[in-house]
């Protein structure tokens, strides 16, 4: 029996920033911060994401580059080493990712990559919850509620239980 199915996905978006609540506005803004702070000289494509822990903390990670391309660690990995290197007890509950091109902030959103869509959801699967992803461009921001939305059929610790 052959079925076709299919999968949706569901987002929020906002043409201002203004319309988002008071605390994912300030992740924002802390995820524009990081970007400012990236290290990109190859590609001049500049990426800051910024973690809203459970305790309120925000932990900052910015993508740095490197003359060996494949070495370079891209903002979101950089944000979530940072977040459980150094808090590994206060889980993280959302995430702002924001983009510059030629020093100014992308008009659309940026669209984490597929490794570290993986690290994120291995990240989810760590805290046995969602994060909340607020993906940040000049004219729009998308919210989905989980990584889930992101990458579905994912390959997770599940998948290795015999
Ligand atoms: N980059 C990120 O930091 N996050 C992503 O999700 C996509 C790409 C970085 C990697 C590289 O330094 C630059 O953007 C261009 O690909």
């Amino acid at each position: 029996m052959i079925k076709t199915k299919n999968i949706s996905f569901s987002y929020t978006e906002y043409e201002r920033l203004e319309e988002l609540n008071s605390s994912d506005m300030k992740l924002v803004t802390a995820a524009r911060e990081a970007a400012m702070n990236a290290y990109a000289p190859y590609s001049n494509f500049k990426v800051g994401a910024a973690l809203r822990l459970k305790s309120g903390a925000i932990v900052k990670g910015a993508n740095v580059e490197n003359a060996a391309f494949p070495s370079g660690i891209c903002a979101e990995r950089s944000a979530l080493s940072n977040s459980v290197s150094n808090h590994p007890a206060d889980r993280p509950i959302a995430l702002a990712i924001a983009s510059m091109r030629a020093n100014e902030f992308t008009i659309d959103p940026p669209s984490p990559c597929g490794s570290c869509r993986q690290v994120i959801a291995e990240e989810e699967s760590r805290i046995s919850g969602k994060i909340k992803i607020i993906l940040s461009g000049k004219n729009k921001t998308m919210i989905v509620d989980g990584i889930g939305d992101l990458l579905p059929l994912q390959f997770n610790r599940k998948s290795l239980e015999i």
